[in-house]
């Protein structure tokens, strides 16, 4: 029998929690599907600090390298908000992303009509969304140097080199190629040489896909048209900070941000976790929704373990969890028959598995 190591990384607020529903779905769908996982726990952000003084401590590196995949909850607190940076949770998640490589950030987006009514848009400008946002993730302003502050002064740099702009071009084309073959690359090119290197590079890229269609957006268009007309995209191919930014506004048109899944992929390293942040303010009280969690560990099987129908199974079951109007508190006023907490509804998910 298959044996797949998992290293989970709970973190901090809903992190714990909707991490255990996962768990618990991947445990149902192994069973049936025949194959096993092992899984170890490791530390990362708020509680890291807590318990060993850095955000990121080397055995979760460590463990994270001997694993076939890494499934994350979410990091970050009240408690660690005014830590200096090299000590803050987020600067643990981004460190883990440039150990393991992982450039490529996949953020799916769809509108399930089930959900319809939970879009803050128009039925016909929600209906049939389906859009994946490729966001480039170890470069970009978050790691260019140099930056830093003074009192009066704080400084960041915006930097792609051609390679960087190059790999993730290609996983968006590759990645257009399994949709419906078009591609939009955003960037501020009309004001940033980084962008204009990067709309440059795209398009060479773009010379080895003819089938699949390019286009070119300026950052705050491709904002507006997201909610205007977000049925024209099909895959989005960004830099890393207009990629934070626009999908968080691409989850927003599915209803809640707590479904949305997301996959951080590396040559040789990957890791899976949901779009949304650690929620402090609900953590701890059972009403988090666990779904964006099931279809991060969905896609690790499907990415990482390549365990197609296992993968399908998790996604039917949410998709049929919806469809027979089961809630959690975020998505409730929508067509709600029943509402569960965190727990609940991971226990039926993976009923229905
Ligand atoms: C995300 C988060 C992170 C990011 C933060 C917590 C560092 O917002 O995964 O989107 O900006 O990448
Ligand atoms: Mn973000």
């Amino acid at each position: 029998m298959k044996n797949y190591k998992i290293a989970l990384i709970k973190g901090d607020g809903i992190g714990p929690e909707i991490i255990d529903e996962a768990v618990k779905v991947l445990k149902a769908v192994s069973a049936k599907c025949g194959f096993a996982l092992e899984f170890n726990e490791y530390l990362m952000g708020g509680c890291a600090v807590d318990a060993c003084g850095v955000p990121l401590p080397d055995a979760t590196i460590e463990g994270a390298k001997a694993s076939d995949a890494v499934l994350f909850g979410a990091i970050g607190g009240y408690k660690w908000d005014n830590l200096p940076r090299e000590l803050k949770p987020e600067t643990g998640l981004l460190k883990i992303r440039k150990e393991l490589g992982t450039y490529a950030n996949l953020r799916p987006a769809a509108v399930y009509d089930e959900l319809l009514e939970a879009s803050p848009l128009k039925p016909e400008i929600a209906k049939g969304v389906d859009l994946l946002i490729v966001r480039e993730l170890t470069g970009g302003i978050y790691f260019g140097e140099p930056r830093g502050r003074d009192e009066n002064r704080g400084y960041n740099t915006m930097v792609y080199t051609k390679p960087e702009i190059e790999r993730i071009a290609k996983v968006a084309f590759e990645s257009a190629r399994k949709r419906r073959g078009k591609v939009t690359s955003v960037d501020k090119a009309n004001v940033l040489e980084v962008s204009q290197l990067w709309r440059e590079t795209v398009t060479e890229v773009a010379k080895n896909y003819p089938d699949v269609t390019l286009e070119h957006l300026y950052v705050d268009n491709a904002a507006m048209q997201l909610v205007t007309n977000p049925k024209q995209f099909d895959v989005v191919v960004t830099g890393n900070i207009f990629g934070d930014i626009l999908s968080d506004e691409a989850s927003v048109l599915t209803g809640s941000i707590g479904l949305l899944a997301s996959a951080s992929l590396g040559d040789k390293y990957a890791i899976y976790e949901p779009i949304h942040g650690s929620a402090p303010d609900i953590a701890g009280q059972d009403i988090a929704n666990p779904i964006a969690t099931i279809l991060s560990a969905a896609m690790m099987l499907r990415f990482s373990l390549n365990e197609e129908k296992a993968a399908d199974m998790i996604e039917d079951a949410v998709k049929s969890a919806l469809k027979d109007g089961i809630r959690t508190k975020d998505t409730a006023r929508f067509g709600a028959i029943k509402v569960l907490g965190c727990k609940d509804m991971g226990t039926e998910i993976a009923s229905r598995i």
